[in-house]
């Protein structure tokens, strides 16, 4: 997405414009300056600065995020760290490999090996054997500092929570691509057929990397519903699908709201995934980017980055 065509960046002008704020954008659209008589507010990337700067930090560490919440016995997705073999003149070396090819031992359904700072799910692989673990390691350190691992597990439904002080803004389930089956085509021409063109270079760079020939080519029954991937990045084609009153949106907002409370995190979204019918924190991020579901329901999205403008000049 283009910078000067965020719907954050358009957000905030709306708001400034009906409330009597000036404002002035630099740094290539990343650097919003608000000003009211003498106050001065400044909003940097999807960061409109509510979070202390070690609420964000601990955000976006997400090995930190997990032994906060796990200290504090909140349910969430483990995420042990290592760091790029880069950094040994800092930091002791861990001798990484041998606990790297320990926690692969340990989890026989596969592990998920990401940046330990990542975003969007660039980056994200799932491995199972120690050549592609080692893959996944070499990539990911030939542009980052640190790596998480976590064991794989089947979520069955990733729901986003934006919170502000613990009050749920926006509470969203994430809807992987998806065929249904007519028992004649394969799961490539049903996705061909299914997918949008102006989605599909995105569809199928992820469904390519995380199906092999046999699924692609396999023909599901009439009626079966087959996700084209495991990763629930809504940059991948995920699709948001707001979630009403009920029983799914508290139990995630009451969770995600532990959580952010676990961080001293005020502003945040948060990525709460169920395994096994239980929900746990995969993830806290503290820019709060709402593009995806800004195309669907704008005014949902000028409406929580207005109340978290609200507390920011209340
Ligand atoms: N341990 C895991 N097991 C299964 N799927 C995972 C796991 N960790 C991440 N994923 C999938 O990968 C996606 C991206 O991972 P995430 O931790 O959210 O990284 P990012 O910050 O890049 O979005 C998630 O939305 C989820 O669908
Ligand atoms: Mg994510």
């Amino acid at each position: 997405m283009l910078n000067g065509s965020r719907i954050f960046l358009e957000a905030i002008r709306k708001y400034c414009a009906t409330h009597g704020i000036q404002i002035e954008f630099r740094s290539a659209g990343w650097l919003a300056v608000m000003r009211r008589g003498a106050k001065q507010h400044l909003a940097f990337g999807y960061d409109l600065g509510l979070n202390s700067s070690v609420a964000h930090r601990i955000a976006n560490d997400k090995a930190a995020t997990a032994e906060v919440l796990q200290a504090c016995g909140i349910a969430c997705v483990p995420h042990a760290v290592f760091f790029n073999p880069q950094m040994n003149e800092v930091m002791r070396p861990q001798a990484s490999w041998k606990a790297m090819i320990a926690l692969l031992r340990e989890n026989p359904s596969g592990v998920v090996v990401k940046p330990n700072e990542g975003t969007s799910g660039n980056s994200v692989f799932k491995v199972s054997t120690e050549p592609e673990l080692e893959l996944a390691a070499h990539r990911i350190f030939s542009s980052n500092p640190s790596l998480a691992i976590s064991p794989w597990l089947d979520i069955q439904d990733e729901v986003r929570v934006v919170l502000m002080d613990h009050r749920p803004l926006v509470v969203y389930s994430k809807s992987r691509p998806a065929i249904v089956g007519d028992g004649v085509r394969s799961v490539l021409e049903l996705a061909l057929a299914d997918t949008p063109s102006e989605s599909r270079s995105t569809v199928f760079n992820d469904m390519i990397d995380d199906l092999d020939s046999a699924t692609l080519n396999s023909i599901p029954p009439r009626g079966e519903r087959r996700v084209l991937g495991w990763r629930h990045n809504l940059d991948k084609g995920a699709q948001p699908v707001l979630l009403g009153e009920g029983k799914i949106r508290d139990d995630c907002a009451e969770l995600a709201a532990q959580a952010a409370n676990a961080i001293g995190i005020r502003f945040s979204s948060i990525d709460v995934v169920k395994v096994n019918g239980a929900w746990k924190i995969l993830e806290i991020n503290s820019g709060v980017m709402m593009e995806a579901l800004g195309r669907l329901h704008p005014e949902l999205v000028y409406a929580a980055y207005g109340a978290a403008l609200d507390k920011v000049f209340e």
